[in-house]
């Protein structure tokens, strides 16, 4: 069936070759996604060699356990393994058609990122963006070809959570829309149609729903109790586990985009800003004193 708002999909176009920009975690898993079902040629590309280096290494070290799994065989592992590559040089991505970009949530960053790949790549590749909560509208305003441009918005474990919100921007075609969701649907994921609001839609959720968990440790309920609270609603994990799992810093970032957009209705917190801090290190806790402090002993995720 084909999702609410989605564009006749024989608008969509063909995808032969994908770039993903950035190196880290989240760009990793989305390359060894798109591998693993569009079985085309992936390259990765960060700002050092090093970073790109690590990229490709995950990949190849996912593609490995996915074999010690018996989920792929040996033959695909060589395969898979010799379709990812990593280069500095963006030349790398002239001849592909869709490119991902997972780099620093700042909008200048993104916007300079997809300028220099317009110098390379065809009119009409995808320039899709996994930010966050972000406008895709003003990540396209400074480009040449504004209209490729697609937010495609996965969620982490990225192999396991089948939601994919892809957004569409003021100037967005719907040739770029439709190949977005086609390769959404070779992707496996379940795609639905998000306007381009602050955090699109579930980001704003979670915000909230984290946002106030935290608020009532800020209020005095003890870490413990609030992480706890929710227990009997049986969500998948505690508000806390779920907030290392996306990255306190990430999202810091989506509650400063939701504060800067509805300052009456989305707060900034010292606690979440000290979790940040921090970094994934550990967890709270409230010491004798009833303070709440960081407990580095507790296992990382
Ligand atoms: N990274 C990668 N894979 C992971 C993982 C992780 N952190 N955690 C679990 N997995 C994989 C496991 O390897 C396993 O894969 P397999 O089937 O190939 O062996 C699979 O997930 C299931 O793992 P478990 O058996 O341990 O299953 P659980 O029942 O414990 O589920 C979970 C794990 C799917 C992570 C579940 O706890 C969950 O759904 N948690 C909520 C996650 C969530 O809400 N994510 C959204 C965050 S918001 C976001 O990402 C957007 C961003 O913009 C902020």
């Amino acid at each position: 069936k084909k999702p609410a708002g989605a564009p006749d999909k024989s608008l969509a176009r063909q995808v032969n070759k994908v770039g993903v920009v950035g190196a880290g975690l989240m760009a990793g898993q989305l390359a060894l996604l798109f591998l693993r079902r569009l079985q085309v040629p992936v390259v990765l590309t960060d700002i050092d060699q090093e970073r790109i280096d690590k990229g490709v290494a995950y990949v190849h070290g996912e593609i490995d356990k996915l074999a010690g799994k018996g989920r792929i065989t040996g033959d695909e592992v060589n395969k898979l393994k010799s379709l990812v590559s990593g280069s500095l040089d963006k030349q790398a991505f002239a001849d592909a058609d869709f490119i991902l970009e997972a780099v620093f949530e700042k909008m200048s960053i993104k916007q300079q990122v997809f300028g220099e790949l317009e110098r390379y790549v065809s009119p009409e590749a995808i320039l899709a963006t996994n930010t966050s909560s972000l406008s895709v509208s003003e990540m396209a305003s400074t480009l040449e070809h504004p209209e490729r441009v697609v937010g495609f918005h996965f969620f982490n474990p990225v192999a396991v959570l089948p939601l994919l919100e892809v957004v569409r921007g003021t100037s967005t075609d719907d040739a770029s829309l439709a190949t977005a969701f086609s390769v959404g649907k070779q992707l496996k994921k379940s795609c639905v149609l998000v306007s381009d609001a602050p955090a699109f839609v579930v980001n704003r959720l979670l915000t909230r729903f984290l946002g106030e968990v935290i608020a009532s440790v800020d209020e005095g309920t003890p870490f413990e109790v609030a992480d706890r609270a929710l227990n009997p609603l049986g969500l998948p994990m505690s508000p806390m586990v779920l907030l290392e799992l996306v990255g306190p810093a990430i999202a810091q970032h989506v509650n400063e985009t939701m504060h800067a957009a509805y300052p009456q209705r989305f707060g900034l917190s010292e606690n979440l800003q000290r979790f940040v801090e921090a970094g994934k290190t550990g967890v709270w806790r409230t010491d004798d004193q009833g303070n709440q402090v960081l407990d580095p002993e507790v296992a990382e995720l």
